[in-house]
């Protein structure tokens, strides 16, 4: 039976935990320190942060606190989108990896895209960013890279435009917000998809249907939308800072939704959608 170390393997070969926990709009401090810890304690083995959560140190110091050892725990921060370029990059990993106060990260990603809107010369602005991620990949910095928030467009711009491609596509994934065009191309081009705000931010858990059919298995609305994003394919990245829901939110091992659940939650109108879309992507 899966569990919450079990992993998805990247197109590289590293390993991902299947379920990450979320630190987005965790405070710095004692609550992303307390929570990070506690997540750990209670078997989360993939954390998620990034720098414009301004939670990194926080999140590290959580993460030596649990006593787990580094290695044991796969570890994602992104790159602001005040950051753009090669050498840029490099130095904002290294700031990043200091605040985590490790030597390596498992994944890094760049957060938002450059995008055509407001910003003509995108395609060359992601490329040369990309290229600094390449370089601290080959430079074992980090074990894996790949961005966030991008869409088709980008992602075939990247590919004409890069010697390695991304491994990772982590974009807004809920019942009431699928990407699906998002998701099939990553899925059809080897990216393993990451949900951010799998449970819509929260507001997809008072949702009438997610409900009933969490009912009809005993379960929770939030732990519908985390077995749904697994059983699209999609590593979830549940947010909470309270022990009892971090537990609460792994505990999606003990049941399945059905084919007629599934489509019934793909078919759901928009529902917890964040507002927030790539093509307004904010430029730094
Ligand atoms: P809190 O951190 O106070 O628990 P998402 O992961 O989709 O971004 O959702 C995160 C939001 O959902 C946060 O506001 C979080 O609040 C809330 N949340 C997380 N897990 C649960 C849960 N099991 N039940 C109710 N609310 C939850």
């Amino acid at each position: 039976m899966e569990k919450l170390s079990s992993t998805r393997t990247l197109a590289n070969g590293v390993k991902m935990p299947c379920i990450g926990y979320g630190t987005w709009q965790t405070p710095s401090g004692d609550v992303a320190c307390d929570s990070v810890k506690a997540a750990i304690e209670l078997g989360y083995r993939h954390v998620d942060t990034a720098s414009i959560y301004e939670n990194e140190e926080s999140v590290g110091e959580g993460i030596r606190l649990s006593g787990v050892r580094r290695d044991e725990i796969f570890l994602t921060t992104k790159q602001w989108t005040n950051v753009r370029g090669y050498e840029p990059t490099i130095a904002a990993a290294e700031r990043s990896l200091k605040a985590l106060g490790t030597d390596y990260l498992d994944l890094y990603l760049i957060h938002w895209p450059a995008v055509a809107k407001g910003t003509p010369d995108w395609e060359a602005i992601n490329a040369e960013t990309w290229r600094g991620f390449e370089k601290l990949y080959r430079d074992g910095k980090v074990r894996a890279i790949g961005v966030s928030n991008f869409l088709v467009e980008q992602l075939e711009s990247l590919k004409r435009n890069s010697d390695v491609a991304p491994m990772v596509d982590q974009i807004e994934f809920h019942p009431g917000y699928v990407q699906k065009e998002t998701v099939d191309y990553c899925q059809a081009n080897g990216l393993q998809v990451e949900a951010w705000s799998p449970l819509g931010c929260g507001r997809v858990l008072s949702d009438a249907l997610v409900t009933e059919i969490g009912a009809a298995h005993g379960k929770s609305a939030a732990h519908v939308c985390v077995r749904y994003a697994m059983q699209h394919g999609v590593v979830p990245l549940p947010k909470s800072v309270h022990r009892d829901r971090i537990a609460s939110n792994a505990q999606v091992f003990d049941f399945a939704l059905t084919d007629a659940e599934m489509a019934s939650l793909d078919s759901m109108p928009v529902t917890g959608y964040s507002g927030y879309h790539p093509a307004d992507a904010p430029a730094g």
